[in-house]
């Protein structure tokens, strides 16, 4: 019986992972989710140099981590808004897709002020940190405004 039911498992791993090669990537409803989890993560690394910048926690080396993740991550936001990703669970607005180039220009705003994060944070100076996290915080809240649907 025990070895049954580890044949049986293995079997239907085997077929999830078969299935899930198979089947088409890039469904819009995972595109969304991949998006959301991305800007989840770029949110959960902002809370970490928040609490970096207010002496809360004191790690070496987690300055640069977390903002380099930053960086890092919003890099590869555009990708994860194609065309045909506007309806469902999201909370994108159509005017991505208008507009797109004015969506970008937010974005790469963005970056920007994620590098200038960054190098603050290689330079130590927890004042020019702090002001470089708040010029940060403004530019997503720019592009939420645009392009975000608010929440209830
Ligand atoms: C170029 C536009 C743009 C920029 C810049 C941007 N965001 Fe977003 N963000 C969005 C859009 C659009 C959504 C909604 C995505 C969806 O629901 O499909 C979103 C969603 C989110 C969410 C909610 C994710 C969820 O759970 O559904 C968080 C958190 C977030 N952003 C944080 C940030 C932070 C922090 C920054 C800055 C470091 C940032 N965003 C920069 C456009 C942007």
């Amino acid at each position: 019986m025990q070895h049954f039911v580890r044949v049986a498992l293995a079997a239907v791993l085997a077929a999830a992972v078969a299935g899930g090669a198979a089947a088409a990537a890039n469904a819009p409803e995972h595109v969304i989710k991949y998006r959301q989890n991305l800007m989840k993560a770029v949110g959960g690394h902002i809370g970490n140099v928040a609490l970096l910048v207010k002496g809360q926690v004191d790690f070496a080396d987690g300055l640069v981590t977390d903002t380099q993740a930053i960086v890092d991550l919003l890099g590869n936001a555009g990708i994860a808004f194609p065309e045909g990703t506007a309806e469902g669970k999201t909370k994108a607005r159509p005017e991505i897709w208008q507009d797109r180039a004015k969506f970008d220009a937010a974005l790469e705003d963005t970056i920007g002020k994620a590098r200038a994060l960054a190098m603050a944070a290689e330079g130590g100076d927890m004042a020019a940190v702090g002001a470089a996290l708040g010029a940060l915080g403004k530019s997503c809240s720019a592009c939420h405004k645009s392009f975000r649907i608010k929440d209830e």
